[in-house]
């Protein structure tokens, strides 16, 4: 052994003087910070703050309750139009002030975040903390120029904000900046395991003079999460952490109009090709799996190893992990420090050890863990099953599993085989595989030869059960405003009785029988159920029949719009070349159309010419988009690009309304064609037969079989299924109150998106009622992050 070789660490720890005496100064009492002060309730149910690497007891916090929530809640309401009022230039001096006084304590706050989360104190100091600063610094710009950018659009208004204990300032920073910039003030629960920064941020909102109530702090564990969630008054929750509670928040909140946008768990996949720099391939698995200790929401957790460089990346491996250093997270050089609690220390165990039970090999150095404290050493899973719990729940812990592929279209397959979608990163020399990759997998950010880069001008969030919604850069600010102009009215929709609609009237006997099907990948189709319905003129004769759909046709139109996923891969060009077709092919229709208007809404003729000339318009104003909704290039100071996909949610289900039922019918389905959905629709249960008459134009227009699948059916009964259906990516409801509710509760399982009108009346007419916003609904950003240079 050479003697560098045998020279080992000595101790490095950083002091943790200063962070001690903050919380001195505050005799390691805290309470909570609402309307620019401390309070501190007498009654209030105690808990105790720990440092999990040591088991010392940092501080004693409060549980809020509802009286605090309420309190909060007024005040935040209060000063909000005031803080909105104020000039882009005063919120960002504002802004401004946090993020220098911030940066010029990050000695203190990269300790104190050390000591809550037993995370290094490398990575609090040179990750956590520096990424929070830039996020005030970032959007301390955007308050400036928010005005500017975005003329048309307000402030949400009272924003709820729960953030987990993996990166508590950080995590905040992510929250609370975009927010403030925009104009919304923000009341904030920190994890119960990690409040400590986010208290000294409360600190340091009031020595800048931040306006009272603008922010404000409610410390306590899921009950006073799950009290603040279904308080009533919020106008938008923003929640990272596991999937379950994002489940739970989103059936809490089905029955409001609250905004909601969900960070949540992941399985990150970390694929290696044979043509990869396996050098770097090894320490970007470091970065991706034992950064904060594997307690990463987009950890790449899922090794996916070529199967010709498996062994030797493994053996790499094994050799790089025999040097981590497991230990006191205050010594700078230590790797890997402490798990955030018991609880997820024997979580990561429980799991671990059910994963050797499934058959995986454990692999972990040998090395040695503090006695006591929360310590797990680094574990690689080596063969393990795709269907293993090791591959695909979170852990949240320094595991990784291996599993190995042979093509690229099998390394997809297994990158996609899970139900999250966070992240992924892709390792090869070959820039060209990589990028045909990115676009395919699905997740909402991609990293190609780089894991776990962040940065406040970049968006970020999940696919399917990781969530919706993006958190920094454009997306990000995009969710904490809403546009001036609304489509939807002040006055409820309601529906007529669906059951009568059939019985309104007798058949004549010398109509004939027009018997409108259903329009299931691209063939005209019978209703399972057989029955079918009369649909009556508004002069009582017979317009024709329609088919009841059942769970069956719902089925196969699903099965359908899943295989037309080409539709989603065509290139905008060609979706604007089909949907202007469409609409020449409905010019051509202009007078039937017009006629048929007439006949079943009893309307004048000149209304009917407006409404077929605005679907018309709107057909070419989609069109027009089709190749012009594109994403952005984000430039992050690391030397990285990173362009931005808007790609299509999938398959969605679309509920109409009967007002304007042409009209209204084209302008829920176009946007989420131009994007590349896949679509079944739902026409108005009164004048169904308007959608059907659309079925040959779609056929002449070349619209691909299973791009619009069409089901007529009670809207209420057609929600239930569709909203439980788990290969639905999305459902926009324009309906009651009641189906927008029954949706947003019954889409938990697979967390499908929800939007629509709220249970309002849509001015279908209005310019509102298209455009940007319609499309950003029918889409979901990729964040595809590219190194370049040598
Ligand atoms: P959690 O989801 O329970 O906690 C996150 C935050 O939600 C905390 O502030 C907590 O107090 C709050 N919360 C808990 N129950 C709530 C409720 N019913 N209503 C409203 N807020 C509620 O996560 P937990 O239990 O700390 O960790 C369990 C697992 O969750 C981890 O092992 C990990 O797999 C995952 N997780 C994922 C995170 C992510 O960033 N995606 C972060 C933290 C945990």
């Amino acid at each position: 052994m050479t003697l560098l070789q045998k020279l080992d660490y000595g101790p490095a720890p950083e002091s943790d003087q200063p962070a001690q005496q903050w919380l001195e100064s505050h005799n390691r009492n805290f309470g909570f910070y609402l309307n620019g002060n401390w309070e501190l309730p007498k009654d209030a149910e105690l808990f105790s703050v720990e440092n999990p690497a040591t088991g010392e007891q940092l501080a004693t916090c409060r549980q809020a309750g509802s009286r605090e929530i309420v309190q909060a809640l007024s005040g935040a309401r209060e000063a909000q139009p005031k803080w909105e009022k104020l000039t882009g230039h005063q919120r960002a001096k504002y802004l401004y002030a946090l993020a220098r006084e911030m940066q010029q304590h990050s000695r203190v706050l990269s300790v104190l975040e050390t000591l809550d989360n037993g995370k290094p104190f490398r990575e609090s100091r040179d990750i956590d903390i520096p990424l929070a600063v830039r996020h005030f610094y970032h959007h301390a710009g955007w308050a400036q120029l928010v005005e500017e950018e975005y003329p048309q659009h307000v402030a949400k208004g009272v924003v709820g904000q729960i953030i987990p204990w993996n990166f508590p300032l950080l995590m905040l920073a992510w929250k609370v900046a975009p927010a403030l910039a925009c104009g919304n003030t923000v009341l904030l629960k920190p994890a119960e395991q990690t409040p400590l920064t986010a208290l000294w941020f409360a600190e340091c909102c009031h020595r800048i003079g931040l306006p009272a109530g603008v922010f404000q702090l409610l410390t306590g564990d899921g009950r006073t999460g799950e009290d603040l969630v279904c308080s009533k008054g919020l106008d938008k929750i923003a929640f990272t952490g596991s999937t379950s509670v994002g489940k739970r928040i989103r059936e809490l909140t089905a029955d409001s109009d609250c905004k909601l946008t969900l960070e949540l768990g992941g399985k990150s996949p970390f694929i290696v090709f044979e043509d990869a720099d396996l050098d770097a391939a090894v320490e970007g698995v470091v970065d991706a799996i034992w950064l904060n200790q594997g307690e990463v929401c987009c950890a790449g957790s899922r090794l996916l190893l070529q199967e010709s460089i498996a062994e030797k990346m493994v053996g790499k491996l094994q050799q790089r992990m025999q040097q981590l250093r497991v230990g006191n997270p205050l010594d700078k050089a230590i790797d890997i420090g402490s798990l955030v609690s018991k609880v997820q220390l024997e979580r990561v165990k429980r799991l671990t050890t059910e994963g050797a039970e499934n058959g995986a090999t454990l692999w972990q150095p040998q090395i040695s863990l503090p006695e006591t404290g929360c310590f797990f050493a680094p574990t690689l899973a080596i063969d393990v099953d795709p269907s293993s719990v090791l591959a695909q729940e979170e852990i949240f812990g320094p595991v990784a599993a291996t599993m190995t592929f042979r093509t690229p279209s099998e390394a997809l397959e297994l990158a996609n085989n899970t139900m999250y979608g966070l992240a992924a990163s892709v390792w090869s020399e070959n820039i060209n595989q990589a990028l045909h990759l990115a676009p395919s997998l699905q997740a909402g950010v991609v990293w190609v030869n780089c894991t776990n880069q962040f940065d406040a001008a970049c968006g970020f969030g999940g696919y399917r059960e990781s969530g919706y919604g993006r958190e920094g850069g454009r997306e990000g600010l995009l969710e904490y405003m809403k546009p001036k102009l609304t489509a939807f009215t002040v006055k409820k929709l309601k529906r007529p009785d669906v059951q009568s609609l059939g019985h309104k009237n007798t058949l004549k006997g010398s109509e004939i029988h027009r018997t409108a099907k259903f329009f299931i990948a691209g063939k005209q189709a019978r209703p399972d159920s057989g029955t079918v319905r009369p649909v009556w003129n508004k002069d009582g004769s017979l317009a024709g029949t329609v088919g009841q759909g059942n769970r069956k046709d719902l089925r196969n139109a699903v099965e359908a719009a899943q295989k037309a996923s080409s539709w989603s891969k065509s290139s905008g060009h060609l979706r604007a070349q089909i949907l202007f077709y469409f609409a020449e092919n409905l010019s051509l229709r202009r007078q039937e159309l017009e006629s048929r208007l007439q006949q079943l809404l009893g309307c004048k003729s000149n209304e009917a010419q407006q409404e077929v000339d605005s679907s018309i318009q709107r057909c070419f104003h989609y069109a027009a988009w089709a190749d012009k909704f594109e994403g952005v290039l984000h430039q992050p100071p690391q030397g990285l690009l990173v362009p931005v996909l808007n790609e299509p949610l999938g398959v969605i289900g679309l509920i109409c309304p009967d007002e304007n039922p042409l009209l209204s019918f084209l302008s829920i389905l176009l946007p989420s064609l131009a994007a590349g959905n896949c679509s079944i629709v739902i026409p108005s249960p009164s004048y169904p037969l308007i959608a059907n008459d659309l079925i040959q134009v779609m056929e002449t227009s070349d619209v691909p079989a299973g791009a619009v699948n069409l089901i007529s059916g009670n809207p209420a009964e057609m929600i239930q299924t569709l909203a439980a259906h788990e290969d639905l990516d999305g459902i926009w409801v324009f309906g009651t109150e009641e189906e927008v509710r029954q949706a947003k509760r019954l889409s938990t399982s697979n967390l499908k998106q929800v939007w629509g009108n709220e249970g309002q009346v849509v001015d279908w007419y209005s310019p509102a009622a298209q455009g940007r916003e319609w499309l950003r609904q029918a889409s979901q950003s990729k964040n595809i992050w590219i190194p370049f240079g040598e």
